[in-house]
């Protein structure tokens, strides 16, 4: 549909960006993306009185503060979107990031979202979303920039996997759904980001000469189409479902063109596929031309300057008076730009944004060192309250989270939970205090970590640490605590000769891994010799127990050491991490949360590495291959039938449980289709892929001595009839909390959608004739009970 709807004049102007053609030499097998225009118009679906309100707002407008409402501005946000007082609009206040409100005072740090994955808890996930939204709304903010379902994870070198949930697509999807239901139950707009197959942060901008010619372009992650709807879109569909106002498009390359002109990407996947009927924003200059990318979809651009670096300097935009020409020049049809405007204000008045909305508050165009305050002050009005608190006590859901999110990986001859040891000996530079400031997460050498760092992190009003709140505890018990913090020191030391007078109850030992945006881990191992600190303490203590606060996934080489007794991945807890983990040391919380990715034996067994170079200067020559396909993770070193430390969904608890009686039970009221009825796209898609088709129960008792909560995991098996799938694949969890010999049904809701695979050829999801396997168990290799079923 390209050249009929489109003058190819317009795309071709060099003011307003070319589309480069593609060489399918370099882009490899899947080497072409094909075009989807024209961009589809918002119905406004879901949000029908927000659409006449957005309607009435549209038609006051005229063409000059039309181009304003796409096109950031300088300002106290992180984006923003100019004021036009004379409509009684205040402007668009955007704001980062998943896991906090960040340039902010007074707000507070949550888990992130791999924390949050860790826990498979859906309540907590959503009371999460509903708060966080709680304080974005509070300081003004319109739109939070989050959450993250890619990076997916791919990789376990990406930088940014933490802010996501987990490389299932199945978990990644109820994070998404319970987190923007949360947060926009308050009338904050969620942004879904980053779309999509953003999974490595090496050479994800451009790279430029310093007359700011492009050098080499971004990577481009090519992927094929099976791969893309199964895995990297599944988690915007219930994004979608969910009723995300915006979604971010992605700084790389998709199958070599720019995710923020990719018309397929854009105009056929989101808004048409899956029925989007919000906006897409650009990531911060992730806009490489003007009305190429409008053409292709999107409908802000963010920041609004051009260029990454600098881009509050100069006024140039590839949008804002470029879009003025090109309606003048007839080069760009109005109705795209009223299209672009409906949907940015649809959900605005659908979530009654208009009605008593917050003022932005005035702290955060101080803290926004982004955006300097000279650049813009005439323009906005800050004349509210600056540093409200707005906390509240959610430092209690935060705590709860923390601990709730702490993966008990190994635990031997009950070392965990301690019993009122009398001496404790804590050791690690994660354990304590950072010497030097909280103001954004960095791997200092001193200081534990408690989020990760770039715009994802959050601004700390408190931290408390490991080594504080065991103090404070073990102060109940009449405890000996000492304290070893530098690594080098316990590293190279023999501990006998560190001054402890006898051997201590137990050696609590704290391990980080720092991640942030913009750079890719160089290794899977614990920052600061983590590795060298356990073996010298566990040579010495024969009660070790290491805790790492980390991104994700660690190589773990001291995991089978016989001093070792217990090791807990708390990942990335958020203020209350001292406390959180407190809990789970003493058993006031029973741990519950599973691994949400796959630790390998050896650093060389995973796959999906990122591209951290090439020898070419050809500028296209950044080219990520998805040839594993759906094979990531748990998928991967399942269908390699490798063995692994600790697989997907793996976790230990104080007590025990035990499933039986796996019932499966049909929901279809008729016969079920191959092929899903036809049905009128709504956001998620053709709501039949959302009907529940099959019920399946088991029964789940706690055979333990103590109250403990568990998730027992379903997992299908496709038939032979589908094209190569992996050999088991997460359809169902469910996080349960049980007393001691209780029990109680759980049940797992299949729907049309978990059935089928994407067929290429026929464009659709369709389930496979045969018999499926059902597997449920406690993690994705131990599987407790399995059963079948023949779906068509
Ligand atoms: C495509 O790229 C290859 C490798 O760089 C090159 O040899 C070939 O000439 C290119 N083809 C076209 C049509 O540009
Ligand atoms: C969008 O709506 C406008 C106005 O109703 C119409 O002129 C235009 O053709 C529509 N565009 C598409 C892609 O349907
Ligand atoms: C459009 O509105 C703005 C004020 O919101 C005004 O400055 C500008 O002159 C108007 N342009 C036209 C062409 O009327
Ligand atoms: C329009 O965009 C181009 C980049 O393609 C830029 O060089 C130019 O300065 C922009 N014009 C304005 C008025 O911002
Ligand atoms: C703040 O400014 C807005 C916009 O000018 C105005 O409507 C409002 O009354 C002002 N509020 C206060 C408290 O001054
Ligand atoms: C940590 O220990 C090493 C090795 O003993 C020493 O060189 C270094 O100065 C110590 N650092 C601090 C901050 O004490
Ligand atoms: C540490 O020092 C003690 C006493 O000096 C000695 O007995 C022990 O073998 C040493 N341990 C190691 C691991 O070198
Ligand atoms: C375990 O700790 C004991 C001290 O209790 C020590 O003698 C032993 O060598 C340690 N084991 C290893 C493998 O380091
Ligand atoms: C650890 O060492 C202490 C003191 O040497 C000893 O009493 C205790 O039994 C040992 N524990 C284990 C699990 O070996
Ligand atoms: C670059 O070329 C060198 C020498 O031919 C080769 O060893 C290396 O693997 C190449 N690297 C990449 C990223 O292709
Ligand atoms: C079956 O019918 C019930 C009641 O009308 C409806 O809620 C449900 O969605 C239907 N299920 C399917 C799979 O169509
Ligand atoms: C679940 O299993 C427990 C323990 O075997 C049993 O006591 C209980 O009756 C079962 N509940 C159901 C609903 O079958």
């Amino acid at each position: 549909m390209l050249s009929a709807l489109l003058p190819l004049a317009a795309l071709l102007s060099p003011a307003l960006g070319v589309i480069q053609p593609l060489n399918t030499t370099i882009y490899g097998p899947y080497g072409h993306v094909p075009a989807v225009y024209p961009s589809p118009n918002t119905t406004g679906l879901g949000w029908e009185a927000g659409l006449i309100k957005a309607k009435a707002f549209l038609a006051e407008l005229n063409v000059t503060e039309k181009a304003w409402m796409v096109t950031g501005t300088p300002g106290p946000c992180i984006g923003n979107i100019v004021a036009i007082p004379r409509l009684g609009f205040s402007g668009l206040c955007l704001q980062d990031g998943p896991l906090a409100i960040r340039a902010v005072d007074y707000a507070s740090v949550f888990p992130a979202g791999v924390s949050a994955a860790a826990s498979f808890d859906r309540a907590l996930i959503k009371e999460r979303g509903v708060l966080m939204g709680e304080e974005f709304k509070a300081k003004g903010a319109h739109v939070a920039l989050g959450p993250v379902a890619g990076p997916l994870g791919r990789s376990a070198y990406a930088g940014r996997n933490w802010e996501g949930f987990s490389p299932d697509p199945y978990l990644t999807g109820v994070a998404m759904e319970e987190t923007i239901i949360g947060m926009q139950s308050n009338g904050l707009q969620a942004c879904a980001k980053h779309w999509v197959a953003y999974e490595q942060e090496t050479q994800r901008n451009p790279t430029f000469t310093e007359s700011g010619l492009v050098l080499q372009e971004s990577v481009s992650s090519n992927l094929d189409d099976r791969t893309m709807h199964e895995l990297y879109m599944w988690p915007f569909a219930n994004a979608v479902k969910a009723g995300v106002a915006s979604v971010m498009c992605s700084y790389n390359r998709i199958n070599g063109s720019y995710a923020c002109e990719n018309s397929k990407s854009q105009n056929g996947l989101l808004k048409e596929e899956l029925g989007f009927q919000g906006y897409i924003m650009s990531d911060w200059g992730g806009t490489h031309s003007g009305l190429a990318s409008i053409e292709g979809g999107l409908d802000m651009n963010m920041p609004g300057g051009v260029g990454e670096y600098g881009m509050y300097d100069q006024p140039l935009s590839y949008f804002g008076a470029n879009i003025t020409s090109a309606i003048n020049n007839g080069s760009l049809d109005i109705s795209r730009l009223d299209d672009m405007i409906l949907r940015v204000m649809t959900p605005y008045f659908a979530l009654g944004q208009d009605q008593d909305y917050p003022t932005v508050d005035p702290s955060s165009a101080v803290l926004n060192t982004f955006s300097p305050i000279d650049t813009y002050v005439d323009e906005w009005v800050l004349n509210g309250t600056s540093s409200r608190d707005v906390r509240a006590d959610h430092h209690i859901l935060i705590r709860k989270l923390g601990a709730a999110a702490t993966v008990l990986l190994k635990n031997v001859d009950n070392a965990l939970p301690l019993k009122a040891p009398k001496s404790i000996a804590v050791f690690g530079n994660d354990a304590s205090e950072d010497t030097q400031g909280y103001y954004n997460q960095v791997d200092w050498e001193y200081g534990t970590i408690a989020v990760g760092g770039g715009s994802g992190t959050g601004r700390l009003t408190y931290l408390t640490t490991p080594l504080e709140a065991i103090k404070t505890k073990a102060k109940a018990d009449g405890a000996l605590v000492q304290q070893f913090l530098n690594n080098t020191l316990i590293a190279t030391s023999n501990l006998t000769d560190l001054l402890i007078p006898t051997m201590p109850d137990v050696c609590l030992v704290f391990l980080k891994t720092y991640a942030e945006e913009g750079a890719d881990r160089t290794s899977l191992d614990t920052d600061w010799n983590g590795n060298e600190v356990v073996a010298s303490v566990a040579a010495y203590c024969n009660n070790t127990v290491v805790i790492t606060h980390s991104s994700g996934i660690n190589n773990l080489p001291f995991s089978s050491h016989e001093n070792v007794t217990a090791i807990l991945a708390a990942h990335y807890p958020g203020q209350e991490s001292g406390n959180a983990i407190v809990d789970i040391l003493y058993g006031d919380v029973n741990p519950s949360a599973k691994l949400p990715y796959t630790i390998a034996n050896s650093v060389d067994d995973y796959n999906g590495l990122p591209i951290t170079a090439v020898n070419s200067t050809d500028p296209y020559a950044w080219n990520a291959e998805f040839t594993e396909k759906l094979e990531i993770d748990y998928r991967y070193f399942d269908s390699k039938n490798m063995s692994v430390l600790y697989e997907f969904g793996f976790g230990l608890s104080y007590t025990t449980f035990s499933v039986a009686d796996l019932t499966i039970t049909s929901l279809a009221n008729s016969t079920v289709t191959s092929t899903p009825p036809v049905e009128a796209v709504a956001p998620g898609g053709n709501p039949a892929l959302w009907d529940y088709l099959y019920s399946v129960t088991v029964n789940l008792t706690n055979t333990g001595s103590v109250a403990g909560a568990e998730v027992p995991q379903l997992y299908l098996t496709f038939p032979d009839s589908a094209p190569s799938t992996p050999p088991k694949q997460l359809r169902g969890f469910e996080k349960v909390s049980l007393n001691a010999t209780a029990s109680e049904t759980v049940e797992f809701k299949l729907m049309r959608r978990d059935l089928s695979y994407w067929d290429i050829v026929a464009q659709d999801w369709i389930i496979p004739t045969g018999a499926f396997g059902v597997s449920v168990g406690f993690s994705s290799r131990d599987i407790k009970l399995t059963g079948s079923m023949t779906v068509v």
